[in-house]
């Protein structure tokens, strides 16, 4: 089929490079001409694995082209919107500037019978309202959204654990085979397919991410009553996560989520709910959020309890800076935040990221930057590890301490064995354990 793919940030760039790898023929289109440059000469504009390797075998097969003429999508059967919805910049609320202008400047390079598949995440009532704008052109629209994590984002892409497909009552069967057409190869594998209606499948993908910010906050709440009773949560969380209603999945209690997505859509939710008049039904997502908000402090706290009330001019190594690991993303990364507020508090903060160095460095050139992890520990007073990279999981207690002024490690991310560390020589702090 012929498809474009409208935004191509890390939502549309790996979606079209992903449709063109099950064969489709795919132009991706983006108002930023750097990005598109970069895209059309094979080169990923974020760290993802497998993303660059899809990218190439696109446009050496000839079925993947980038553009940031809207004309370009003029032959498609099928225009996915992969556009963000930022936190506005006056509020908690979601910004749909990006998909109101993507379907504005669609909609003059329509044919009748094509269909706009919104993925990106947006507040109730949206789908309904840019099917209006649509309907005079004759194309139709449907809710497809996209359930992709960062760092397995091909994979979640092309073998996705379900489709959703919000659809218009009265377009119903046709836009429903359109639908199937471009995810063929994916349904052969009997991957389940949900036909509901647009209200319903916006909020399908809000409230699953709420649910998934919950859980995290959820265990993190018990990590802050673990630890003013001496616990451990993460022998909790293993314990309740065998009850296979509970599951033990996103039950890692640490310094909290970030990223482009879950603290958004919480807040997004929030707002939506209040303009309806149900804010009461969501206010619990405001306590997720301050609970989430208050971890990043905690390590702060215990970094600075650690040298007696003031880190001033102390060499604080922060590992991690990424929201999450195998990812360059710092959008809302409480890595960063931990980074940014020691600095705030006088530290001589050293930090070191495998992927994520270029973007801190971009939005926080008052930081110090270390070249390798090596550099970031040597000399440190304190270390601190806040995104889980597989380096520093593996990091040697031992080794380690020969390089620090002072064996002094928070563990924001509870993936070091403290037991290992402490026989080391080193004073060790989790986060709730
Ligand atoms: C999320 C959703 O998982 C995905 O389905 C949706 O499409 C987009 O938003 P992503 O933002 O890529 O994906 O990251 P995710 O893996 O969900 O992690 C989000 C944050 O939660 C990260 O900062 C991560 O470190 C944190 N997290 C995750 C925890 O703190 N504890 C956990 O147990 C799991």
């Amino acid at each position: 089929m012929q498809l474009s793919v409208i935004g191509c940030g890390y939502l549309g760039a790996v979606h079209a490079a992903s449709m063109a790898s099950l064969g489709h023929t795919v132009v991706g289109i983006d108002v930023d001409e750097a990005k598109i440059a970069k895209l059309s000469q094979g080169v990923a504009p974020f760290h993802e694995p497998g993303f660059t390797e899809i990218l190439q075998a696109g446009i050496d097969s000839g079925r993947l082209t980038f553009s940031t003429d809207f004309a370009a999508a003029a032959d498609a059967d099928v225009h996915f919107i992969g556009v963000g919805t930022p936190q506005r910049k006056d509020g908690q609320g979601a910004d749909l500037t990006y998909v109101d202008a993507s379907v504005a400047s669609l909609v003059p390079h329509l044919k009748a019978g094509s269909l706009i598949a919104g993925k990106s995440t947006v507040p109730v009532g949206t789908a309904a309202r840019l099917a209006e704008i649509v309907a005079p052109t004759g194309a139709h629209l449907a809710w497809n959204p996209e359930f992709l994590r960062e760092g397995f984002a091909v994979k979640d892409t092309v073998d996705p654990d379900r489709l959703v497909y919000g659809v218009a009552d009265a377009t119903r069967d046709e836009d429903v085979a359109t639908l199937d057409a471009v995810y063929a190869s994916i349904l052969e594998r009997e991957t389940p397919r949900l036909v509901m209606d647009y209200a319903t499948a916006e909020l399908v993908k809000i409230s699953a991410n709420s649910f998934l910010a919950t859980k995290i906050s959820f265990i993190n709440a018990m990590a802050e009553i673990a630890e003013v009773t001496g616990a451990d949560v993460t022998q909790l969380a293993d314990a309740i996560g065998y009850d296979a209603r509970i599951g033990r999945k996103f039950l890692n209690a640490g310094v909290g989520f970030g990223g482009g997505c879950l603290p958004k859509d919480i807040r997004a939710f929030t707002a939506r709910a209040e303009e309806l008049g149900k804010g009461d039904s969501l206010a619990f997502l405001k306590e997720i959020d301050e609970i989430n908000l208050r971890r990043r402090q905690r390590v702060v706290d215990l970094v600075v309890d650690s040298f007696d009330g003031s880190v001033f001019g102390k060499r604080v190594a922060v590992l991690g800076l990424a929201f999450k690991p195998d990812s360059d993303d710092i959008r809302d990364s409480p890595a960063l935040d931990v980074a940014v507020r020691l600095k705030g508090l006088g530290a001589e903060v050293v930090a070191y990221d495998p992927e994520a160095i270029e973007n801190a460095r971009r939005l926080h050139p008052q930081l110090s930057y270390a070249d390798s992890l090596d550099a970031a520990l040597e000399g440190s007073e304190a270390v601190a590890v806040v995104t889980e990279w597989k380096q520093f999981r593996e990091l040697d207690p031992a080794e380690t301490a020969a390089k620090v002024a002072r064996p002094v490690i928070f563990d924001g991310r509870n993936v070091l064995d403290p037991a290992a560390w402490r026989a080391a020589g080193w004073t060790y702090a989790g986060m709730g354990r």
